[in-house]
This record gives structure tokens, sequence and C-alpha cells, in this order.
């Protein structure tokens, strides 16, 4: 594949994984991105402009879609509104570009017979229970709890739909929760490293116990090639890192990072319909696809990651007064 269209590349994941195709492959890439809130261009940075263009538009807009589509030999589809807390607050932007996004590429892919791959999450499924000896596979029935994750769960039966009424040519992913550079200051992680960062204490929801199952994003951007390059068509594949750590162990790795006291927390009024615990079995993806993640120690990622925002304070600088301001309104 030598021209790939990758949407929403100017955010998290997406910019991760752009880097990772212009230093794995020799593609081209063009990322459709609208530039909100979650995204910067410097994420972007430094990356060969004869590799990489950024077209600033809406996924939704098939005016801006269809000639993009048309030009590409496959399509990575990460645009989305991405923060639960956000789709709680306001789930109208989660509808129009989750759902009405993927229906507008998934059409492009359509009427030119693209490759497309659909980035999605393992929060689909809904929750576990701490002490439930299972965790998800492919196989799992959808579950959502979140207008974010019932937006993402629509997107996902338009792809496979798609795939079964048209023959289009789409494979699924379902990764879980992702830490690296570049993460908005309103998630988990970015949060309490930053809150920390100020002096403040980490803000945690609830009692702490929820479990999340932590994966770098560099080794989610792997798998993602693995499966554009290896996937069978129609199929879904789970990515996940063996990464299941509590809220409260999180922070408190955090807080020692900084030789602050184990329980220097602030706890906050807990997310209405929290999910209790998410947890990836991802045995296809490696027995299939012959993908395993580099960063398997959480505790070493997690280190580098602090390290990261604390050597770039002046990208989520801007950021952080707002998205606080947020928070404290709502007494989170
Ligand atoms: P993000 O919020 O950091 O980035 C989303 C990007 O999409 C931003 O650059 C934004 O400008 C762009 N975007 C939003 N609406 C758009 C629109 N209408 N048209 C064009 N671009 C638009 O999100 P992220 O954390 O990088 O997540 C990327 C994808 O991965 C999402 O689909 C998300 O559901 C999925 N995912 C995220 C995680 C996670 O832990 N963050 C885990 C699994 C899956
Ligand atoms: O599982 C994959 C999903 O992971 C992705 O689909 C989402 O895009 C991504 O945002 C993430 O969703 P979560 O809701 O799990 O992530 P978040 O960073 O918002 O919160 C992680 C956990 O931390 C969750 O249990 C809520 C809790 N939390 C979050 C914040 C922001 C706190 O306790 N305090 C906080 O300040």
């Amino acid at each position: 594949m030598n021209r790939i269209l990758v949407t929403g590349g100017a955010g998290f994941i997406g910019s991760n994984f752009v880097h990772h195709v212009v230093g794995n492959t020799d593609a081209q890439v063009t990322v459709l991105d609208k530039l909100t809130y979650a995204s910067t261009e410097e994420s972007l940075a430094g990356l060969p402009e004869d590799r990489v263009r950024l077209v600033v538009g809406d996924i939704a807009d098939a005016s801006v879609v269809d000639p993009l589509v048309e030009e590409a030999d496959a399509v990575v589809h990460y645009a989305a509104e991405s923060h639960n807390d956000n789709s709680l607050s306001d789930p109208g932007p989660f509808i129009q570009t989750n759902i009405v996004g993927t229906f507008t590429l998934l059409e492009a892919a359509r009427r030119y017979d693209r490759r497309f791959h659909h980035v999605s999450t393992d929060e689909v499924y809904g929750d576990l229970d701490l002490d439930d000896p299972k965790r998800f596979t492919e196989d799992t029935p959808y579950n959502p709890s979140s207008p974010y994750s019932a937006s993402k769960a629509g997107s996902d039966h338009l792809v496979r739909a798609w795939v079964r009424s048209f023959g289009v040519r789409a494979t699924i992913s379902n990764c879980s929760n992702n830490y690296g550079p570049w993460q908005h200051v309103e998630k988990f992680i970015p949060r309490q490293i930053t809150e920390v960062i100020d002096g403040r204490r980490p803000r945690v929801y609830g009692d702490g116990l929820n479990v999340r199952d932590w994966i770098h994003t560099s080794d989610h951007s792997s798998a993602v090639l693995a499966i554009l390059d290896r996937g069978r068509t129609g199929e879904t594949y789970l990515i996940g890192a063996d990464g299941e750590r509590s809220n409260l162990d999180v922070v408190r790795a955090i807080l020692r990072h900084f030789g602050r006291d184990d329980d220097d927390i602030e706890w906050v009024t807990d997310r209405a319909g929290h999910d209790r615990r998410y947890a990836i079995e991802s045995g296809k993806l490696r027995s299939e696809l012959g993908w395993t993640p580099q960063f398997e120690d959480f505790e070493a990622g997690l280190s580098d990651t602090i390290e990261w925002y604390q050597a770039n304070e002046a990208w989520w600088r801007p950021a952080k007064a707002a998205t606080e301001a947020a928070y404290a309104a709502k007494g989170q």
C-alpha cells in the first residue's frame, strides 16, 4: 500500500501511527483532520514533507472525503470524539463525528473500492466485574455504557454491515487504554501527571478501584499496521498488552515517581455509569498476525511518559487551565 489516508492523524494515537508508518514503510500519508481541541499540528512536526501531507477538514463532509479516498490505496480511520466525560456533558458531536463521519468514509470506500481499517475501542463490550476471570474476546457481545462507547459501537456495526452488504474490504480493531506522549491533559494519565507537576493532588473518581488495561500507543500503532498489512477482510482483532492496573495503582506509581506520599490524593465525584473493568485477550492478533508488544513493562513506559510531560510543558500548558476549569465545574 503506497498511499494511506489517516483520519484523525493529528490526534494522540493517530499522530503516533503516522510516525510509525513513516519510520517503518515507504508509504505516502495524507492526514485528514478537523483540528479539534484534541489535536495539534506539533504532533506531526519534523515529518518529511514529501511523505506526509495534512488536509484540514471534516470526515462527515463527503465533498472533502471523496477525493481523498479516491486517491488513496487504503484508509486508516482514527478520527473521533474520544473522551467519555465530554460525551456525558454533550453527546451530539459524538453522534455526528463517530457515526455520521464513519458512514461518510464507508460510502467513499465503497464507491472507490478502497481497503478500510476502522480503529475502535474495547469499551464497545461494556465492562467486567473486578473478580471476573474473563477478558474481552472478538466474540464478546456488544454492551456499551456511555454515549462515547455507544457511538463507537454504532460505527463498528456500520463497518460490519458495509462488509457484508456491499463487500467493502474492511477490518476492525478494538484496543484497550493507550498511554504515551501527545495525549490530551483531559485524559487520566496526563491529567494526573500534570496535576502533580503543578503541585496539586491527583483527582481520582469513585473508589479508585476501576481497572483499565494499559497499552503504549506505539504498540497500538504496530498492531494496526500488522492488521492493515496481513489482516483478513471482515475480521475484528482485539489489541491489548496485558496491562491491567487499578486507577489507584497508576496514581500511586505517578506519586512515587515524584517522591510524593502514596495517599496524597483528591477523591472527586464519580463518572456517571463508570465502567468497572476492561481487559483484553489479544491471542488472535498474536497467533494469526505474529504481533507482540514492545512495551511489556508498564511502570517503565509510565516513567518515560512522565518524563515526556516534564520536558514538553510548552505543548500541554495552553490546554491545562481550561481543562481543569471544566472539571471543577462538575465537581471533578
Ligand atoms: P484524540 O481525541 O486524541 O484524537 C482524535 C482526532 O480526531 C483529533 O486529531 C481530532 O481533531 C480528530 N477529529 C475529531 N473529529 C473530527 C472530524 N469530524 N473530522 C476530522 N477529524 C476529526 O483521540 P485518540 O485518543 O487519539 O483516539 C483515536 C482513535 O482511537 C479514536 O477512534 C478512539 O475511539 C480510538 N481509541 C482510543 C483509545 C485511547 O485509549 N485513547 C483506545 C482505543 C481506541
Ligand atoms: O478503553 C479504551 C478507551 O480508553 C478509549 O476508547 C477512550 O477514547 C479513552 O479515553 C479511554 O477511556 P477511559 O474512560 O477509560 O479513559 P480516561 O482517561 O477518561 O479514564 C481512565 C480511568 O480513570 C477511568 O476509570 C476514569 C478514571 N479517571 C479519569 C480522569 C480523567 C479518574 O479517576 N480521574 C480523572 O481525572
